[in-house]
């Protein structure tokens, strides 16, 4: 065979290209674990998986394939035991840390509590806005959210007897109570009956986040090209026009201080206490947080629990019973207070019932093995190795969630011993990057699931439509 310099190239790209394959698959420390070809070559595969808007399903399916642990990119792994949410997200600052998926979130601010990954960093940010999160605030917020389940019921009142697109005014729910709890402002969405265009920018901000941060490079070289090409990527949502809204909204709060008693008010507390360390744009950081992640996230836990509960007429004919049985003890306000709801054993295992089968977050939660690596699943995960856990592929553990987790039973939280479910629960991730929001998202949830079925008999307009899993 004659040979040709000009193929040389050609040659020498194909031998390159065979020995990256050789390498992924033959001697990367990760090439004994079992996963999609293509997912251990490119990190694209992970961001093709993403795009598609299911990639809860899909790693629900990942797993019932190929088993507990899946290799999701070259470096990347999936992990869906229950029993190892504690390894991978522990309660310390030497928790494992954040991954670059994180990075594209975060974007320029300093201060970033779910997306910051320097450990002891968040530590002390933590600090900052601790008493605005404790259960003793919790109190004071109760309120708020009163004032917007009374707008709700009003709306609602109006349409008894029609098909009412719940969705839609839950949705416009959960935004109203983050702009009364955050700043005791009304934006007054339920009353007009729609949003401002700004569900669309939290949505487009999730979607491109989500796949991004498995190709942080790309963010990288868009952030540099901008001033060239303009904004093509949604997450930039997080740094434009959500922060604006939070400067806008933080800026008004402060010129009318008042003696109330929102989270506002607790950042502003801090930030007077130690202005150089927890500053006024830290205080719209966590604005903007409570915008991007208070909203849809418990729109669409509450709305699962809502279609779930009226799909099975048994559980809905137990929920209410137990509901009206409270009601005519005169056990319960209207709108009904957390402390009451609290008390409503099946209301509890409903609502924990629906953050398992549909948790609202539907990505993996990436984390980097640390120095000393890591065996997980029997696999040794050198140091730098990523390993994400998605909270619908573990929540449907059946070791630790009974044999039946495709279906909604809220009564596996009423049987023997629950312990685990809770422990390894990972709805609102897990260990010290906990979501911080969490309990004011349950009061949220207890408090309008109750007053609706307590108010209403609602029925499913279309039974025998399936609904658009959204998280
Ligand atoms: C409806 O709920 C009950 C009680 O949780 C459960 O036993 C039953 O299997 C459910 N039915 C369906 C079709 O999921």
């Amino acid at each position: 065979m004659m040979f040709s310099y000009q193929s040389l190239p050609i040659l020498l790209s194909v031998l390159l290209i065979l020995s990256y394959i050789g390498y992924q698959r033959f001697f990367s420390p990760l090439a004994r674990i079992p996963g999609p070809f293509l997912a251990s070559l490119t990190s694209w595969w992970l961001v093709s998986q993403t795009r598609t808007q299911r990639y809860h399903r899909i790693s629900i399916d990942l797993h019932k394939k190929y088993g507990p642990i899946v290799r999701t990119s070259p470096n990347q792994v999936s992990v869906s035991t229950a029993q190892l949410v504690r390894q991978v997200y522990p309660i310390s600052t030497t928790a494992w840390p954040k991954s670059d998926w994180y990075r594209v979130w975060r974007g320029p601010r300093k201060l970033d509590l779910f997306a910051g990954q320097d450990q002891k960093m968040h530590k002390q940010q933590r600090k900052f806005v601790a008493r605005a999160y404790s259960t003793e605030t919790l109190k004071d917020l109760e309120p708020y959210v009163d004032n917007c389940l009374q707008m709700l019921m009003q709306q609602l009142d109006k349409r008894v007897g029609h098909r009412v697109d719940m969705a839609k005014w839950v949705h416009l729910f959960s935004f109203d109570v983050v702009g009364e709890i955050t700043w005791s402002a009304n934006f007054g969405y339920v009353a007009a009956g729609k949003d401002d265009g700004i569900f669309a920018s939290i949505q487009t901000l999730g979607r491109s986040g989500s796949w991004l941060g498995h190709v942080p490079y790309v963010y990288y070289v868009h952030e540099l090209l901008k001033p060239l090409i303009g904004n093509w990527l949604g997450v930039g949502e997080r740094h434009g026009t959500l922060r604006d809204f939070a400067i806008r909204e933080t800026a008004r709060r402060r010129q009318n201080p008042g003696g109330k008693r929102d989270l506002v008010n607790r950042f502003f507390e801090s930030h007077e206490k130690q202005p150089q360390d927890f500053t006024y744009t830290d205080v719209i950081s966590m604005g903007t947080a409570q915008v991007a992640a208070g909203s849809d996230t418990t729109a669409a836990s509450m709305n699962a629990i809502i279609y779930y509960v009226l799909k099975n007429q048994s559980v809905k004919s137990k929920l209410v019973a137990e509901i009206d049985e409270a009601w005519m003890k005169g056990e319960l306000s209207n709108p009904v207070r957390q402390d009451e709801a609290a008390k409503l054993h099946y209301l509890q295992a409903v609502i924990n019932e629906g953050l398992r089968i549909n948790p609202a977050f539907g990505m993996d939660l990436p984390r980097v093995v640390p120095a000393e690596g890591a065996t997980i699943e029997d696999y040794y995960l050198p140091a730098g190795t990523v390993v994400g856990m998605n909270a619908w592929a573990v929540q449907r553990d059946e070791t630790v969630y009974g044999h039946d987790t495709e279906s909604f039973r809220p009564e596996r939280w009423l049987e023997g011993d629950t312990s685990d479910m809770f422990r390894y629960f990972l709805a609102f991730g897990a260990g010290s990057r906990t979501c911080l929001g969490r309990n004011i998202a349950f009061q949220e949830i207890s408090k309008l699931i109750t007053t609706l079925f307590l108010n209403y008999d609602m029925t499913l307009a279309d039974p025998d439509r399936d609904w658009t899993e959204t998280c």
